[in-house]
């Protein structure tokens, strides 16, 4: 990266010297639990991973002083960005070098795919200084491509003899992770020397157990989308005009939308599974909008916020139906493919839908019927997060309030204004939380490889607290795993968290969500991330980590 080019944050930030857990700054000593059983379906889990099934937790703790060998390591950074990714290679560099100031560190190029198809750089002093504390993924490239088949292990284990490595890092979420345990698991039986770590990441929050508090960058996306979320609450409190919808990435899972609604107090926050949970239809999302529009109305307040999760259709039953019948018609369908006319293939479609389903495609906006028929993946499903989820409601909010008018029920002003927030935050500059914990993340996995494991994941957990009171060590993979239907078959899988409305971040925002819907003023706005001053400023987490840590109640 060219000096010149950066700005001034980049330039002071660089000089940042991430936090440690104390037990990580001298020698380290293993220490190790119990044998572990996967989440469920252990008897079919077993016989699918015989070697690393069974292996204990482990934590390091202090120890005395060892002489390891060189070690050369490949890293590899997979799927979507998140801030902080830098930093757990960094942390890992700093940790192989301190390990053995011979051991050489190699990235793998534009994700998984640059381990088979054999692109990579060395990541020498004056690369990775020039990456501290910087977000983004550019140092190596990420990419989606999935490592699944023993084609592409055998290509990889071939590079890995090529460059002597004898470690890869995988940097990624619940599915890099998975392939990374099922990697793992092939070269341990292959014997080949080659052992595979990995490092939990996704801004979406939703690799997370009794053992992974957080993944890596939920932090700082949060803070990002919060500060946005914020801004717009208050001009939409000066000018007092607009509704804002606003959808926020989190793929399935409403984390990121649940916290970003904790730092900033929305009039209306909808949770995708609550919705799912309750059997909540399209039409019920909608009344829980109006209704808060209509109360604030009625206090001559036309203005407020509401926030979306990106994966809300999909966990609403009827549209779930709907989008699945939809897929069955359109698989592989030439016929419709080649009609040209829009009124030919809506008879086409609600022809072929049941009542029920061509009753609720029917209500859809036009452009969302649209959307839902034509940008389908390479599998043949519809893309939900391509899915303008927030203009469908601001549409269908706008026909209710109009039928509410016509009644005398709603006499106020509607206006609206959309947005989706995601890529905004993927690749900020990561909080001193993300820059301190994926430091220790990566150090931590240089330490796992030092003493010889495999199939773990890199974990650093007591998170809420200070850095020196860290406990870090490693999780086997397969321990986070159960059984799940993929693609018509059943596939070995890392259970993905989503939100549970039993645990503490949901309950507090339900205890919260009325007032908030109501004409007090109760906005909040966090304002940007700040790296330098008071710690309780800049050091803050998130406050989903701080009430499941029972530091909030
Ligand atoms: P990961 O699960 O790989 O961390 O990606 C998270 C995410 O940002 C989701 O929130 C979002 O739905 C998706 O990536 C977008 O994917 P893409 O980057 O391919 O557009």
């Amino acid at each position: 990266m060219d000096k010149n080019r950066k700005s001034p944050l980049a330039v002071v930030r660089a000089s940042y010297e991430p936090k440690l857990p104390q037990a990580l700054k001298a020698s380290v000593a293993l220490k190790e639990g119990g044998k572990t059983e996967s989440v469920d379906n252990q008897e079919k889990i077993k016989t699918l991973f015989p070697i690393t099934y069974g292996m204990p937790v482990i934590e390091f703790v202090a120890g005395e002083a060892k002489d390891y060998p060189a070690i050369n390591v490949g890293v590899i950074l997979s799927g979507g960005q998140a801030p902080g990714g830098h930093n757990v290679i960094s942390g890992l560099f700093d940790g192989l070098k301190n390990i053995n100031p011979e051991s050489k560190l190699y990235g793998f190029l534009g994700g998984p795919s640059g381990l088979i198809d054999h692109k990579y750089k060395e990541l020498t002093a004056d690369i990775i200084d020039d990456y501290r504390n910087t977000g983004g993924f550019d140092i190596i490239g990420s990419g989606r491509t999935k490592l699944e088949e023993e084609w592409q292990f055998d290509k990889g284990e071939e590079i890995c003899k090529q460059l002597n490595i004898s470690a890869i890092v995988i940097i990624g979420g619940d599915d890099s992770n998975t392939n990374a345990c099922i990697l793992a698991e092939y070269y341990a039986k292959k014997n080949n020397g080659i052992q595979v770590v990995g490092c939990p990441k996704t801004i979406d929050g939703d690799l997370k157990n009794d053992m992974i508090e957080t993944s890596f960058g939920f932090d700082t996306a949060c803070k990002v989308y919060s500060e946005l979320i914020g801004n717009i609450q208050c001009d939409a409190n000066s000018a007092k005009k607009y509704w804002h919808f606003i959808r926020l990435m989190g793929r399935s899972a409403s984390h990121i939308t649940l916290e970003c609604a904790l730092q900033t107090h929305p009039n209306v926050c909808i949770i995708s599974e609550e919705v799912e949970t309750k059997k909540q239809r399209l039409s019920d999302v909608v009344d829980t909008i109006v209704s808060s529009i209509v109360e604030r109305s009625n206090a001559g307040l036309n203005f407020g916020t509401v926030l979306v999760p990106e994966g809300l259709l999909e966990f609403i039953p009827d549209m779930k139906s709907l989008i699945a019948q939809l897929n069955d018609i359109l698989a592989e369908n030439d016929e419709y493919k080649a009609m040209t006319s829009n009124t030919e293939k809506y008879s086409y479609i609600i022809h072929r839908l049941s009542p029920e389903n061509a009753a609720i495609f029917d209500s859809l906006p036009v452009f969302i019927a649209k959307q839902l028929t034509a940008d389908r993946d390479a599998h043949g499903n519809v893309q939900v997060s391509l899915i303008e989820t927030e203009k469908m409601l601001v549409e269908m909010v706008k026909q209710q309030l109009a039928k509410l008018q016509v009644k005398g029920l709603f006499k106020g002003k509607f206006d609206a204004m959309s947005h989706f927030f995601g890529y905004e935050g993927r690749c900020a500059v990561p909080s001193n939380f993300d820059a301190d914990y994926c430091y220790s993340l990566g150090y931590n996995a240089s330490l796992l490889i030092a003493e010889g494991k495999t199939a773990y994941m890199s974990i650093i957990r007591n998170t809420c607290e200070q850095s020196e009171q860290w406990i870090a060590g490693g999780v086997p993979i397969v321990s986070m795993m159960n059984i799940e239907r993929r693609k018509g078959k059943d596939v070995p899988v890392i259970r993905k968290a989503l939100v549970d409305l039993d645990a503490p971040a949901f309950k507090y925002f339900e205890k919260q969500r009325s007032l908030w819907a109501g004409a007090e003023d109760t906005y909040a706005s966090p304002g940007p991330i700040q790296y330098f001053g008071p710690m309780e400023v800049c050091d803050s987490r998130t406050y989903t980590l701080r009430l499941e840590a029972h530091k909030l109640s």
